[in-house]
């Protein structure tokens, strides 16, 4: 076998991230502890400021130290269990046409109002975007690209974003090339072309239960049907459950968030992962991948994605920058396998291209290195908010509900006394001007009529601790 040759620094720096998590494991520095300076560890450790520096960015990647502007490195606060989680779904076994768009439609709505608190929709906050240096990017690749960046970018689509991609997918495991991308108008085109590739209407899809509501009305306006299948709030899709579905139904495709699902916020493992690549590749069943939070674990690595163990060009995978950049500028991707030349023939037919700007925008900002540092900054912001809404929920909601503990994504998916009506609750929290996703909304069947999606895309503030104070007593007077 040939040894990767290590570099003296690598292993020095190496061996302070350790020394340091050890402490940190070992409860010797605690959550909120200051940790020296990376001239003082510099100094401690006998090591140059460079190796300290990199050492301290180990740890920041594992999500054991945050830099906190102006004050220096503190250990972060571990990720603990708050509630006793909700159970695995239990789904009834046949497939249904979907058809809630309205209820999905009063949810934006209320969402998208200034006046609204929102804890309804899975969008990062504005205060989270790096607005100013994407405007910037953007204005210098209208001046530098003239009438290119007004004209078509056909499929596969801008070349730079897709360079720039390839180079990302060794993060999530994969070795792909700009020729194995198609961009599109956000995850939901990536969704919508790659069901469209491997569908026709009146087929079954299996899909998590409960499932991202966007994937149900691509479902519906494709005339396909929806088999929810038992999906765990911590390891994701039940395994076995979809093989027994497999055995009773003719399932056409399976469409799988497996890396922090919306809304569960589960992680699948990796065995899982391999395991269901195998065994849908066994019956030559394509998976659609929703990759759209991968980049957002709360600590460690970034967490592969199903592709990674696609050797039969089964799985499409789809993403997007929404979700950490601009989800306005509706920049997203399809690594469609073995239906590229498919996906990429009704592209051009859905919407002829993407926009250009904002994709050479996007290519630039990652070309500079940009977009691995805000990833650092959005992850650490989401694992906070999601830390702070928990603790909150577990004060000021009635005694017995349960709640996810996720890694990852932005969502906590709650479940209430039987009695509460989460649609009910939901009007009257938007009486109070607060918005919230209710259960139903996440189900083809509208199944967790008790259940409640939270939304923490927002960074913490007086505002929301209100409006989680305001919806525990609302969920308190529901269940009594
Ligand atoms: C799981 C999931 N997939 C896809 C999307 C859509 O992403 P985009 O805005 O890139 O179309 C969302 C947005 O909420 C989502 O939660």
């Amino acid at each position: 076998m040939i040894q990767e040759p290590v570099s003296a620094d690598a292993l020095l720096y190496e061996r302070v991230a350790s020394r340091i998590g050890k402490l940190i494991d070992d409860g010797v520095l605690r959550p909120g502890d200051r940790i020296p300076s990376v001239r003082r560890s510099s100094h401690q450790h006998g090591v140059s400021v460079s190796t300290a520096v990199q050492a301290y960015i180990a740890l920041e990647d594992r999500g054991l130290i945050e830099a906190r502007p102006k004050s220096g490195f503190y250990v972060r606060p571990r990720l603990h269990r708050v509630l006793a989680e909700p159970r695995a779904s239990r789904p009834s076994a046949s497939a249904k046409l979907v058809g809630n768009t309205a209820l999905m439609a009063r949810i934006f709505e209320a969402a998208s109002r200034p006046d609204v608190v929102p804890l309804g929709a899975g969008c990062p906050s504005d205060a989270l975007l790096p607005t100013t240096k994407l405007n910037r990017l953007l204005a210098a690749a209208t001046r530098s690209n003239g009438a290119r960046g007004i004209g078509y970018d056909l499929p596969p689509g801008c070349e730079p974003l897709r360079r720039q991609l390839a180079r990302r997918s060794l993060d999530w495991g994969c070795h792909l090339g700009p020729e194995d991308f198609i961009t599109t108008c956000g995850a939901t085109e990536a969704l919508i072309l790659s069901l469209r590739a491997v569908t026709k209407p009146g087929d079954i899809v299996a899909v998590e239960s409960p499932t991202y509501f966007g994937v149900l009305q691509a479902l519906d306006g494709l005339g396909l049907k929806a088999l929810e299948i038992p999906t765990h709030p911590r390891d994701g899709l039940d395994l076995a459950a979809l093989g027994a579905a497999m055995r009773r139904h003719r399932i056409a495709a399976c469409v799988v968030t497996p890396n922090f699902h919306n809304p569960l916020g589960c992680l699948m493992p990796d065995a899982n992962k391999r395991a269901l690549v195998e065994m849908l590749a066994k019956r030559e069943i394509p998976i659609i991948e929703d990759d759209a939070y991968g980049d957002v674990q709360f600590e460690g690595e970034r967490p592969r994605a199903l592709k990674s163990y696609d050797t039969k060009g089964l799985v499409l995978l789809c993403g997007s920058f929404s979700k950490t950049l601009a989800p306005g500028y509706r920049v997203g991707f399809c690594a469609p396998g073995r239906f590229f030349e498919k996906v990429k023939a009704l592209k051009l037919t859905n919407t002829i291209a993407t926009p250009t700007l904002p994709q050479l925008a996007i290519a630039e900002f990652i070309q500079r290195g940009g977009y691995d540092h805000h990833l650092r900054a959005v992850r650490r912001t989401y694992a906070e908010q999601v830390q702070r809404v928990s603790h909150a929920i577990a004060e000021s909601f009635p005694p017995g509900i349960k709640m996810t503990c996720p890694h990852g994504g932005m969502f906590l998916w709650i479940e209430l006394p039987r009695k509460v009506d989460a649609l009910e609750l939901s009007d009257r929290a938007q009486r109070e001007e607060i918005s919230i996703g209710p259960g139903p909304l996440f189900s083809a069947k509208q199944q967790f009529r008790n259940f409640i999606r939270v939304s923490c895309g927002h960074p913490w503030s007086g505002r929301i601790e209100r409006a989680v104070g305001v919806l525990g007593s609302l969920a308190k007077r529901a269940a009594a």
